[in-house]
């Protein structure tokens, strides 16, 4: 658990570097955007894929009772949430399931709500199935990103709105939403029959003092509307195995959903990415304790560092997730403009603001899952480039 090591990712096929030139129009930035981590899995999770690796069929493989089990075990020990293994089912990644989601129970010209700033794919998987976003703006305040409750109930009341895709913990702004604000949307989400898909990627990433609650486990009433989405994925750093699962208590949702899995031919899936789950399940938790002490710390670094030579760069300490939405928006650049500048200037590669939404501009996102010298070396990049404004 040596979170210090720098390895080099370098011919990997990685993302996050081979996609630099693409996005940022250079290599030679600093790649700090993708949500995957710069750290290696869990020595468990390792050596789960190279055993299975050993074994040299590599056919057509299903799960068996032991990966819903694992589910089940992980779900109760890290949430508290007692599911049963019916309510579970296996799904090849988070963005496909909502996709599914979106074409089983929408028609073309439906309406999807989403809170944005938010995880850009959300609005991808609405407008490139022909339905409609409706967005329901979260509302930055001195204290930190809310849910805007009375226009959500307004949105909602719209007969054409039949779903709600929720991102809890929320990427990018990093908020645990908290019991009282998941009854309020389950109330407005009830009482206008919208279908709530939650988007809990982020979950096993909420730190210390933000407990994370599914929706699903609110009220016997919300869990009934609801589909949640859930990975080992971000968790553990895994997310090149496309291994994900959904928690549907409701029969009838769960079986359109499975119907949807057999229908694009997806159930078979990734061999690596079952072992992967179950060890990482199993085994990981020492791993995950030991990383999210470790994220903290790095997001200490950049908060203390910001405060103490950029204030002007504002940013709410995240309750989850290794993902920081830093707001520049006093640097008085237009969006472009400062995306330009953080490549040429900063040479740092970070998520432009606006593909989050229109409340995107004037933001751009960092990710701090990387060795502490990295994150070191960014801020020093971006307190250095900041000298090019004066
Ligand atoms: C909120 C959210 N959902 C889904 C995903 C991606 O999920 P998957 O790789 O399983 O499609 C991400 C990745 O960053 C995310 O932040």
């Amino acid at each position: 658990m040596d979170f210090n090591q720098i390895i080099n990712r370098e011919g990997t096929n990685a993302l996050k570097l081979d996609f630099r030139e693409r996005l940022f129009g250079t290599n030679d930035v600093l790649p700090l955007w993708v949500a995957d981590m710069d750290f290696p899995a869990p020595d468990e999770v390792v050596d789960a894929i190279r055993k299975r690796a050993e074994h040299p069929l590599y056919g057509y493989t299903t799960r068996d009772d032991t990966f819903y089990q694992a589910i089940v075990k992980w779900l109760k020990e890290q949430h508290k949430w007692e599911v049963s293994s019916d309510w579970v089912e296996y799904m090849p990644g988070v963005v496909p399931t909502l996709i599914m989601a979106v074409l089983a129970f929408t028609e073309p010209g439906d309406k999807v709500v989403i809170q944005p700033p938010v995880y850009p794919p959300f609005f991808e998987v609405i407008k490139d199935h022909k339905r409609m976003i409706a967005e329901n703006p979260l509302l930055n305040t001195p204290d930190g990103y809310l849910m805007d409750f009375e226009h959500l109930d307004k949105v909602t009341s719209d007969k054409k709105v039949k779903m709600m895709i929720l991102c809890h913990p929320h990427n990018p702004v990093g908020r645990v939403w908290t019991k009282e604000e998941l009854e309020k949307v389950g109330e407005i989400c009830l009482k206008n029959n919208v279908l709530i898909i939650s988007d809990e990627i982020h979950a096993d990433l909420a730190f210390e003092d933000n407990r994370h609650i599914p929706v699903a486990m609110v009220s016997p009433g919300l869990a009934d509307n609801t589909i949640t989405c859930m990975a080992p994925s971000k968790t553990f750093n895994i997310a090149g195995l496309n291994t994900s699962y959904i928690v549907a208590s409701n029969p009838k949702l769960l079986r359109v959903m499975r119907r949807q899995l057999q229908s694009f031919h997806l159930f078979t899936g990734n061999m690596f990415g079952a072992e992967a789950l179950k060890a990482a399940y199993n085994e990981g938790r020492p791993w995950l304790r030991a990383l999210l002490d470790y994220l903290e710390g790095n997001i200490d670094y950049v908060l203390d560092f910001l405060n103490a030579n950029m204030p002007e760069i504002k940013v709410h300490r995240p309750e989850a997730t290794y993902l920081m939405w830093l707001d520049f928006s006093e640097w008085g650049m237009p969006s472009e403009k400062l995306k330009n500048f953080i490549i040429e200037k900063a040479r740092l590669g970070l998520n432009y603001g606006p593909t989050f939404g229109a409340q995107g501009e004037g933001f751009m996102r960092l990710n701090v899952a990387s060795p502490g010298k990295i994150i070191e070396e960014a801020m020093d990049h971006l307190l250095r480039a900041r000298n090019f404004i004066r």
